[in-house]
């Protein structure tokens, strides 16, 4: 017997425990070790029932995710048939699930007769974020256990339920005492089932699933949903899945749903969904820092400026519980930033997410000032004041002065030199930046910028605080706009110059909007201010004063005061939330290009696609090779998760390895070719992306 599953048997019941840390990750070895135990308990005279088990806590995480796309998903014992052999069992099986059952782990659950589960255990089936279906039988066999409707809700939104939800369900047979240890408990249980002569397989309480909802419920969820699947493919082989469930006999629709998985693992979006999850937990790697490296105590954090990012940046750590001291410069301008928290905390009860006196708990944690002298004992300080450099750096000489020794100073600069802003303080070693996106208190992406003399331990200190107040740290190294403003730059460039040419926004927009994107370039500018976008524009200027027709439309809609929505006008029209073309800004776009002589014509989608998309990768590309970004992965992430790039294309540049790196090389020489004096100035391939294709590389990485 292997060491991945701990084999005992005791007064006539055999504990089977998973034991291959640290999730128990179902890959080929684990699964033949399970139904190798299995078959051992079955030919066992002496054992009456078989209960399976976590040995270290922990249930099962599904299917070992390394695997897919390779042989080894496959290999026998193949999922699938491994379960299908544990329904065949004569002897009563009970899952004991402790913590965590996700995908394949609660399928795993599911093929036994019986669960039983702590009380604080998640259940979930979340392949859909993998660009997967449950392939083991959990199309098929949870809406026969609980009926369609929640069945489907559980596999279409990915998310896991708590046990006690998954009991009223009927998923659970019981819920464990929490007094006694779940192995007690599940023996317990084992008995009675022993006691009561009870099948090895209870029967479904749905024998025909299609009988738990309306005759239509399966079409008229998809009139509802499928419009905001895009192009998702995952969630229409869910449903697919399900309508055999409906429709077919066990048997049949497990074969339905293996041909339908194998469709979804072998997907690009699949890829690119499976990439993402690898990337996120290299994100949090750091070449040249060990793990274990002591870390900073943060207790007590301390932000300045109660702005727009001020305001949320404070209440993620209110959230975590930590407390905050908040520091504004007027009385008037703290009461503001607090009254907002507030506010925004009494949408969040309006909407069932927060009770009124969590609330109160929240605001408690928040201390507002206006005494540097306040923030003498804070372990962490992130500044959002104004973006000015001066003032930026009379604030870290404060803070310097005030703050005590070993205290972490940040900066949530979004354009500003963190080296310069460091060079203030006498303690460079302990300033970083943590660039939040806005909303600061919703956005999941957090750019961690190391400045050259960070010290090691306040990086890693960072990039684990951000963790625990539910940020998906990313590093970056010091430069203009960091990774993903810096990327913005010629994207945003292209899509100007492209209207200037001949496209009109609404068609720059649709064609990214078509790939999925959440917004496309024109109106996420709306959105984020025009202003805002020219005032960074503007304090970077000598970088493009090579070129007149520069984001010159830009320029002129914000002398006109056309700032985006909130001025009802910017490249759009706008109506409250809704937008429409403004032919005075097409008007605009055709008298610039005659004054900047941009000759005029038809520009065509692939164009808009080619020309916004391979200036962003080939800068995402730039900064790999300049070790702004640490991994191609980071840039994906970034993009994904601050920019609304599609995380089922995986970000841009695994997008740029699907597309071939050759053919984005190729595009970009086209360009400069052929856009004359324009295509010379900007489309410059990166060295790295040169270099990458002529080793014959697929894959972008540092050579
Ligand atoms: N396969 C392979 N490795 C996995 C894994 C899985 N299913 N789940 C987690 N891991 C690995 C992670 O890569 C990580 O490895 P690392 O330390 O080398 O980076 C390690 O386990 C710990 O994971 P986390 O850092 O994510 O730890 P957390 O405690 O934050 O989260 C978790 C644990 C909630 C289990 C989270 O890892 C998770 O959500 N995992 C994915 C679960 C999932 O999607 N399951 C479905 C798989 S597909 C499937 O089952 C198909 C089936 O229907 C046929
Ligand atoms: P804001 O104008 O909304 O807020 C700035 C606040 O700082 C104001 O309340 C002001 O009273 C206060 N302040 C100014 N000087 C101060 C001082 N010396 N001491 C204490 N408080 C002071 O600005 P916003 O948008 O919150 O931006 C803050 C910082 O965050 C800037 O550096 C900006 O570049 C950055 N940022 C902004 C993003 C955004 O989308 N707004 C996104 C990411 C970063």
């Amino acid at each position: 017997m292997t060491t991945l599953v701990n084999y005992r048997v005791e007064d006539g019941l055999a504990l089977i425990g998973l034991a291959r840390p640290p999730v128990n990750a179902l890959g080929q070895p684990l699964r033949a070790a399970i139904l190798d135990a299995c078959e051992r308990a079955a030919a066992d005279a002496s054992v009456q029932a078989i209960i399976l088990h976590g040995a270290h806590g922990l249930f099962c995480a599904g299917a070992d995710i390394g695997e897919f796309g390779s042989e080894a998903s496959f290999a026998a014992p193949d999922l699938p048939n491994l379960l299908l052999r544990l329904t065949a069992l004569d002897k009563p099986l009970i899952a004991a699930i402790g913590t965590l059952a996700l995908g394949g782990g609660l399928e795993l659950a599911l093929a036994c007769g019986y669960r039983i589960s702590e009380p604080d255990a998640r259940l979930g089936l979340p392949e859909i974020n993998l660009g997967l279906l449950p392939g083991a039988g959990g199309t098929q066999r949870l809406p026969r256990l609980i009926g369609v409707e929640p069945a489907l809700d559980m596999m279409i939104s990915g998310q896991p339920i708590g046990a006690g939800r998954a009991f009223e369900l009927g998923l659970l047979d019981r819920l464990a005492s929490g007094k006694e240890s779940l192995l007690d408990d599940a023996r317990a249980f084992a008995r009675e089932l022993l006691d009561q002569r009870a099948p090895a397989q209870r029967t479904s309480r749905f024998a025909n699933p299609a009988e738990s909802v309306a005759a239509d419920f399966l079409s008229q969820f998809r009139a509802a949903n499928e419009p905001r699947w895009k192009s998702r493919l995952a969630p229409r082989l869910v449903l697919a899945a399900v309508e055999a469930a409906c429709n077919l006999p066990l048997a049949e629709g497990l074969v339905r749903e293996h041909e339908l998985f194998k469709e979804a693992e072998a997907s690009k979006q699949s890829a690119a969904l499976r990439h993402v999850f690898f990337a996120e937990r290299e994100a949090g790697r750091i070449p040249g820092i060990e793990a274990d490296i002591p870390l900073r105590r943060i207790e007590k954090v301390a932000v300045i400026g109660a702005g727009t990012m001020g305001g949320g940046i404070a209440m993620n750590f209110v959230n975590a519980g930590i407390p905050v001291a908040l520091l504004e410069q007027k009385g008037e301008a703290l009461d503001c930033g607090l009254a907002n928290i507030r506010k925004n905390y009494e949408i969040s009860v309006k909407r069932g997410k927060l009770t009124a006196a969590q609330l109160e708990q929240r605001m408690e944690l928040l201390f507002g000032t206006l005494d540097y002298a306040d923030l003498a004992d804070a372990d962490l300080v992130i500044e959002a004041v104004f973006e000015k450099l001066e003032i930026k750096q009379q604030v870290f000489r404060e803070l310097d002065r005030l703050c005590k020794p070993g205290a972490i100073l940040a900066s949530n600069t979004s354009s500003l030199d963190v080296d310069v802003i460091a060079a203030s303080t006498s303690r460079p070693q302990d300033v970083i930046g943590l660039h939040f996106f806005s909303p600061a208190n919703v956005m999941r992406l957090l750019e961690v910028v190391r400045g050259k003399a960070t010290a090691p331990d306040v990086l890693a200190t960072t990039m684990k605080i951000a963790k625990r107040i539910g940020k998906l740290p990313v590093i970056s190294g010091v430069c203009f706009g960091f990774i993903g403003n810096r990327m913005l730059e010629p994207y945003s460039r292209e899509a100007h110059r492209l209207v200037l040419e001949g496209a009109t926004p609404t068609q720059v927009d649709k064609v990214l909007t078509d790939l999925d994107l959440n917004m496309g370039v024109f109106s996420m500018l709306d959105l984020a201010g025009i202003d805002v976008n020219f005032l960074v524009r503007n304090s970077n200027r000598a970088a493009f004063a090579h070129d007149e027709s520069y984001c010159r439309l830009g320029d002129e809609l914000y002398a006109q005061g056309r700032h985006g929505q909130k001025t009802g006008r910017g490249f759009y029209l706008y109506e409250g939330r809704n937008r429409q073309e403004d032919y005075e800004v097409v008007a605009l776009a055709e008298r610039l290009a005659g004054e900047l002589h941009v000759p005029r014509r038809p520009v065509g989608d692939q164009e808009i696609h080619d020309r916004c998309l391979f200036m962003l990768i080939n800068e995402g590309i730039q900064l790999l090779d300049e070790g702004i970004a640490l991994r191609a992965s980071d840039i994906d992430l970034v993009w994904i998760n601050g920019y609304g790039f599609p995380a089922h294309l995986g970000g841009p540049l695994h997008y740029a390895e699907q597309l071939g790196l050759d053919k984005v090389l190729a595009g970009i020489q086209h360009y400069r070719r052929t856009l004359g004096g324009y295509g010379e100035m900007w489309f410059k391939p990166a060295a790295l992306l040169e270099r990458l294709v002529a080793a014959g590389r697929a894959r972008i990485e540092k050579i």
